[in-house]
């Protein structure tokens, strides 16, 4: 059979140095596991425009339907900032999400017990918190039309839609439920049905999908208001979170941030298998570029590590060895490794992004 393939996308700031310690893993993979991946390189984002004038070329684009798993560092910065919209680096990632379909969007909030005091919430809320948002990525308000900025009597008027089908909604409350029966069989379905006639629709086809399909899954509605609500006031009652795609973008940050450590939560963006039967798939990191740090040795390559550990447990079937990288991580923490994002008020020496791969390297081994 051939070896799984891996198209890698470090992109801009500090993608490429976080994207360095995931390779060194890849490396460690192929050398201690007998586990070999075809990767290939190429750039998205502003990187993309500088060298090409556009944030994604057609040919990385269709090398992304090809491969097996997409790995993407961060996108955008500063200087991209007065470009034109339509090639703005951000529109490089919205294309691969749209043109590769991929609808279900899993970001994971854990909170790492040796971090519980980073929370800006009491320890006790926190503590042990393991949910996962999944996020409707391919369509809504995103990518809704009519769209644009259009002229009307006098003045100007900026238009967004947002728009569901049926079927979009189903096959994300699908994934919801499927990722519910292997975790503690919960959903909470979030939308704004007072208010929008596609929240209406939403809750009604997860509703109708749970029914038929899941009826052993607890399942539960709130307005997206609300849910941001109990997600600060008591976080651990969630299991699953499913939400459309913009509701999705700011209960994900929230959820990350309720964790003390945007630098340390991985995501994976599912469609549908291919032909080999993989889904097709997209795993980044949920920070940012974070271009004021970028090319200091100062970020924190955990969220783009445990983001390769979700390719190897949902591309490639090999959950034990995601297990394994997740309990090297764990393990690093607890042993008081610290990049300089995880420093608290106390202090201390942070240790560089190179030295916090390498830390995970030597758990590895020792896991072995
Ligand atoms: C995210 C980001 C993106 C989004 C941006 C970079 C286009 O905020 O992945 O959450 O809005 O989806
Ligand atoms: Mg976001």
């Amino acid at each position: 059979m051939a070896n799984p393939s891996l198209l890698i996308l470090a992109g801009d700031g500090i993608g490429p140095e976080v994207m360095a310690e995931v390779k060194k893993i890849i490396s460690w993979f192929d050398a201690k596991r007998g586990v070999t991946f075809d990767v290939s390189e190429g750039l998205v984002g502003g990187c993309s425009y500088d060298a090409h004038g556009t944030p994604l070329t057609d040919e990385t684009m269709a090398r992304a339907q090809e491969v097996d798993a997409v790995l993407l560092g961060a996108v955008g910065g500063p200087k991209y900032d007065k470009l034109d919209f339509s090639v703005k680096p951000e529109r490089g990632l919205l294309r691969l999400r749209k043109e590769m379909d991929l609808f279900s969007n899993l970001r994971p909030a854990q909170c790492f017990d040796a971090l519980a005091d980073f929370s800006s919430l009491k320890k006790e809320v926190v503590a042990g918190l393991d949910i996962v948002i999944v996020r409707e990525l391919t369509s809504g308000v995103y990518f809704g039309e009519p769209r644009g900025i259009f002229v009307e009597g006098n003045e100007r008027v900026g238009i967004n839609t947002q728009r569901y089908t049926e079927s979009e909604i189903a096959r994300v409350a699908r994934s919801a439920f499927e990722l519910a029966r292997k975790r503690n069989n919960k959903v909470c379905s979030m939308e704004k049905a007072n208010v929008m006639e596609s929240g209406i629709l939403w809750r009604e086809v997860v509703q109708e999908i749970h029914d038929k399909e899941y009826p052993d899954v607890e399942l539960s509605h709130m307005y997206a208001d609300a849910g941001a609500m109990q997600l600060c006031r008591w976080p651990k009652q969630f299991d699953v979170i499913v939400t459309d795609n913009l509701f999705g973008d700011l209960l994900s940050d929230m959820a990350a941030m309720l964790t003390g450590s945007l630098g340390m939560l991985p995501s994976a963006s599912l469609g549908l298998p291919m032909a080999n039967g993989r889904p097709k798939a997209l795993y980044e990191p949920v920070h940012g570029s974070a271009p004021d740090i970028a090319g200091t040795g100062k970020a924190n390559p955990i969220a783009c590590i445990l983001s390769f550990a979700m390719a190897l447990r949902y591309s490639f079937g090999m959950g034990d060895d995601a297990t394994r990288v997740d309990k090297a991580v764990e393990k690093v923490l607890a042993d008081g490794v610290r990049t300089a994002d995880l420093m608290g008020p106390a202090g201390g020496t942070p240790v560089s992004t190179a030295q916090m791969g390498d830390a995970v390297i030597a758990a590895l081994n020792a896991s072995l």
